[in-house]
């Protein structure tokens, strides 16, 4: 009953924002205003992109520069590469929050990210500052707040040409006040640490913490100890005793644990572990806890997963002692239509989507995750490369990290590992992509320096970097002294590169980099590198840019000049045990980046993406899920099958995504042939089925898959679409249900197609949409995934793209039924969908 009158009067209080002393972690979401010139301010809440509403404009971050990653020694304009949206320059955020009159702890603001170089006034007084938007970092305001309403200002700002995408703007990612009595746990103290199974069912976990400001000792009977408390996935605790403090505050438990329930990206199993600083009275009445008399000081707990990894030699990279090859995609941070303002909706349909596709691995490109992402991760089981910096000492871009690195590499690599040592699902860190220095001694120091660093911090992590030109990190033994050798693109290359390299592995850091827009399909079908598009190459032509439509081929067969196509990397994967696994680039289209359209207006999206801008997913999508995801079959066709006159009798290849090895295809009933993958079959019949002689006619596209035994075991068929009739509209929420929690945070994200009357998509329909969103939430953004849209992602309405957009909506604080309503003015078509808030 105690208990239970002390956790209301805490829920109470902290729906209030008024502290009183003991740990407090008060998320600082609501009531901001902001401004970019410090005289117009408008209430928002946090995390905040002031960015994403746009208008897109060729003018912002118009850059005139040659890309020297992407081979190019001559400037020419490129528009759209940090996303064509209002980022650049001044932005001001401010709300206040409450101290309790007689409060004398310790009081910090965590921020999660705040885009960029944030400079933290209390009160009207400086009380911190950080360079780099992505990191996390502590301010610690105990000296600057007062009793009663105080006011925090954060101010921002964003210089041009600083990023090779869309960076967003403003506090992006959660702030949280966390206010603890002064004797505390510090926050990123706490550490947890499987070390390797001792005996077979036996796994030894070490924690460790530090107790700051621990108070001197005044009676003998008297002392500051901490206690230490796992409770396993199934609730059962294991507790350590009193733990005595070192002189620096610092303490140190094991445990063993029998058949631990380890983590894995199959089986996500988090423990909690407490820790508890008590004062405890030796000779106070003994009744009270334990046979001691005590007061709690502080109490935190951290959700983890126990796990043991390695790589070596012998068995490439292990997690719990078996080998696996890392199914990653890189991801930039931004959301799409939400810009760079971090949801955990949001993310949890990102991770979602990728582990369905068979995906057991993110890395964060080029940058440190949000702590939200990784807590998913971590939750839904999905294997993390985390990473911290595009560039060290030579810039990449005119103001780009290279400002601070000198200054702050050591801080944010700290940062980065002090926030996130706990997540189990970060498997390893990498240091930088792609940094210009790989052929230097200086970059090899550097390296050493960072990886040492990361060791120091972190001694469970091996480290990596992305390393795009082999041969310079190989001559100056940049590649040969990191614990993971990440090579990015050229996969050529990878043959003499593991000759050199005495680790005996390496890593395809970042791979494919093969470009699409989806539902656009482009004839004649042949493999592309785009070099036609780059002005130093042999191939260019400068009136294809000219001519171009800035879309890419669903055939999945363009690539760019530095990369190469899916198939490539699995042939090396497969074929090679040292090769330990990918990263493809990338997972989702992200906004920048409009290789190979990068001189091309407007176009202000990626094609990388694996799923377009909106999320939805591409044809390529299901190529790496016949591949990648051994629990489900893959049965894929593509093209669509509605073409209009023009196509008719025009070959139009058919390619079948699919795990099975065989497959025939018909075409209105008539056999085109069976075809099986081939091992040695050329570059793209390993992989994929195809049929590339095949002559168009509407009708009924039928596929016919067999299993290895030769057993016919699923068919596919694709028709051609009638008159457009309806719009179909598909919820997804993250309760697997059409509803969302009361909380003013949640998503739908609502697929809106447009289809005939039998429910076959239009597969080229560019349709004007309007949305009305009324009850208990409100429309939030609009996304159709077409890199050269110039719609807004935040008015509400937009034109389909391939037949088919995404809407966003959001919950509202308060119980009740959401509905929205989609329109197709032109052909008076209407459709409605209603979500129960609660
Ligand atoms: C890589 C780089 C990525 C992205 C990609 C596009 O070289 O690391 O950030 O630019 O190329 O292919």
């Amino acid at each position: 009953m105690k208990n239970l009158c002390l956790s209301i009067v805490l829920a109470v209080m902290s729906a209030m924002n008024v502290l009183a002393q003991g740990r407090q972690e008060i998320l600082l979401t609501d009531g901001w205003q902001f401004s970019r010139d410090q005289q117009d301010w408008q209430t928002v809440s946090v995390p905040h992109d002031w960015a994403i509403a746009g208008p897109f404009d060729k003018k912002w971050d118009l850059q005139t520069v040659a890309i020297e990653q992407n081979g190019e020694t001559e400037a020419t304009e490129k528009s759209g590469r940090s996303g064509a949206l209002p980022w650049i320059g001044e932005g001001y955020y401010k709300r206040t929050f409450q101290i309790p009159e007689g409060f004398d702890g310790h009081a910090e603001l965590l921020f999660d990210g705040a885009m960029a170089e944030p400079t933290v006034f209390v009160n009207g007084q400086k009380a911190g500052y950080w360079a780099y938007g992505y990191n996390a970092f502590r301010v610690d305001i105990t000296n600057f707040i007062k009793a009663g309403d105080n006011e925090l200002t954060v101010d921002l700002q964003n210089k041009e040409e600083s990023s090779r995408w869309y960076p967003g703007a403003g506090i992006y990612r959660p702030v949280t006040l966390i206010t603890t009595d002064k004797t505390h746990l510090d926050d990123w103290s706490l550490v947890v640490r499987a070390t390797d199974m001792k005996k077979k069912d036996l796994l030894t976990v070490d924690v460790d913490g530090k107790v700051v400001n621990v108070p001197p000792k005044t009676k003998p009977n008297v002392v500051t100890m901490a206690q230490v408390t796992i409770i396993t996935p199934d609730g059962e605790a294991i507790n350590s005793d009193d733990l005595k403090l070192a002189a620096d505050g610092s303490f140190h438990t094991s445990f063993y644990i029998k058949n631990p329930q380890l983590w894995s990206p199959e089986t996500p199993y988090l423990y909690s572990v407490t820790a508890k600083v008590n004062r405890v009275d030796w000779n106070g009445p003994k009744e009270v806890y334990d046979g001691q008399s005590y007061e709690l000081l502080d109490r935190k707990t951290i959700k983890t997963g126990l796990r043991t990894m390695r790589v070596s030699r012998e068995h490439g990279f292990q997690l719990n002692g078996q080998t696996r090859k890392i199914k990653g995609v890189c991801l930039h941070h931004d959301l799409g239509p939400l810009g760079a303002a971090v949801n955990k909706a949001a993310l949890i349909r990102q991770i979602k989507m990728m582990k369905a596709m068979g995906c057991d691995a993110i890395r964060t490109a080029h940058n440190m995750p949000s702590q939200w992402q990784m807590e998913i991760c971590d939750s839904l089981g999905m294997m993390v490369m985390a990473e911290s910096f595009d560039m060290w000492l030579y810039p990449k871009c005119k103001n780009g990290y290279a400002r601070f690195f000198r200054e702050w590499a050591e801080k944010d690599i700290t940062n980065l590992v002090l926030a996130n040592r706990n997540h189990p699902s970060i498997i390893m860190w990498s240091i930088g992509n792609e940094i210009p220095e790989q052929w230097s001694e200086e970059g090899r120091q550097i390296a050493i320096r960072l990886q040492g660093l990361c060791h120091t911090l972190d001694p469970t992590r091996p480290v990596t970097q992305g390393m795009d030109k082999a041969e310079n990190a190989l001559n100056s033994g940049m590649a040969q002294a990191m614990d993971v050798p990440g090579f990015n693109y050229r996969v050529h290359k990878y043959n003499s590169n593991i000759k050199q390299l005495p680790q005996g592995f390496l890593l395809g850091s970042e791979t494919a980099s093969t470009v699409s827009s989806r539902g656009v399909y482009k004839f004649p079908v042949v493999p592309d590198d785009n070099s036609k598009f780059s002005s130093w190459s042999n191939n260019y032509n400068p009136n294809a840019i000219k001519m171009a439509d800035g879309q890419c081929s669903g055939y999945d067969t363009e690539y760019c000049p530095w990369s190469n196509l899916p198939d490539d990397d699995w042939c090396w994967q497969d074929d090679y045990s040292w090769v330990i696994g990918e990263f493809v680039w990338t997972g989702f289209d992200y906004l920048g980046e409009p290789s190979p359209y990068d001189e091309y207006w407007p176009s202000r999206s990626s094609y990388f993406g694996i799923c377009d801008l909106a999320g939805l997913p591409k044809d390529r999508y299901y190529l790496y899920r016949s591949q990648w995801n051994r629990q489900d079959h893959t049965i894929h066709l593509l093209p669509h099958w509605t073409w209009g006159k023009e196509r008719r009798g025009e070959v139009t290849p058919v390619y079948c995504y699919t795990d099975y090895p065989t497959a025939e295809l018909f075409v209105n009933g008539k056999s085109m042939g069976k075809r099986s993958k081939m091992k040695d079959g050329g570059r793209l019949d390993r992989y994929r089925l195809r049929w590339n002689e095949v002559k168009y006619e509407p009708g009924e596209l039928k596929v016919v898959v067999y299993d290895e035994q030769g057993e016919r075991v699923g068919e596919k068929i694709q028709r051609t679409a009638g008159k457009p009739a309806k719009l179909q509209l598909d919820v997804w929420t993250q309760h697997d249900a059409p509803r969302l929690k009361a909380d003013g945070e949640d998503l739908a994200f609502i697929t809106v197609s447009l289809t005939d009357s039998k429910g076959t998509l239009i597969p080229d329909a560019d349709d004007q949409l309007t949305f009305e969103v009324t009850g208990a939430g409100s429309f939030e953004a609009v996304c159709n995934g077409d890199a050269t849209s110039l719609e807004s992602f935040r008015k509400p309405t937009m034109q389909l793209f391939s037949g088919q957009l995404v809407v966003v909506v959001r919950s509202g604080k308060e119980a009740g039924a959401l509905t929205l309503k989609v329109t197709d003015k032109n052909r008076k078509i209407t459709s409605s969908v209603s979500l129960t808030i609660d």
